[in-house]
């Protein structure tokens, strides 16, 4: 599997609004193992095809991706991903591997109930709570051109994103 390039705020890309999958073929599976592999390495637990640059309704998850035994990863792939109905609501600390080096606390619904296609083109029906709903949430606003850094308040978020570009343009 090839592993994916994963692409950094303020990278433009980001901002892209992901396109429904229709082909459920080959290359959808292989898409979403390198999404998988490439979220492994960089030690992630959620991955949206956005974040490497492809415009795709894909998403994968793996709360169990630290595990330091593979037999207990727990891998999720999610293609046309949708929340049909939100519960409650939590707050709790977020990370990104599209925002380095930045952790911020975000405000979510607590439990969801998802509706998505697995790479068969099969639909099923989920009710996630606690760590993956929340997973969810993050990676679905991926699909949709938000980061998580856009649920702070207004101020810190002026703050923090001058920063990660003052950052990745001292990177580049
Ligand atoms: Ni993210």
């Amino acid at each position: 599997m090839a592993l994916l390039n994963i692409h950094t705020f303020p990278d433009p890309v980001l901002r892209k609004k992901a396109l429904p999958v229709t082909d459920f073929d080959q290359s959808l599976d292989n898409t979403a193992q390198s999404m998988l592999e490439t979220m492994y390495v960089s030690s992630g637990i959620g991955l949206a095809a956005i974040q490497a640059g492809i415009l795709k309704q894909i998403i994968v998850i793996d709360l169990k991706s630290g595990e330091e035994d593979i037999s207990l990863r727990e891998p999720h792939i999610f293609v046309n991903p949708k929340i049909l109905k939100k519960y409650g609501s939590t707050v709790s600390e977020e990370g990104c591997l599209s925002v380095i080096d930045f952790r911020g606390d975000v405000e979510r619904a607590e439990k969801i109930s998802v509706e998505y296609q697995d790479v068969k083109g099969n639909i099923h029906q989920m009710e996630a709570e606690e760590m993956m709903s929340i997973c969810l949430q993050h990676e679905i606003d991926h699909l949709n051109g938000i980061l998580f850094i856009d649920h702070l308040p207004v101020l810190k978020q002026k703050m923090v994103k001058k920063k990660l570009t003052k950052l990745a343009m001292a990177n580049a």
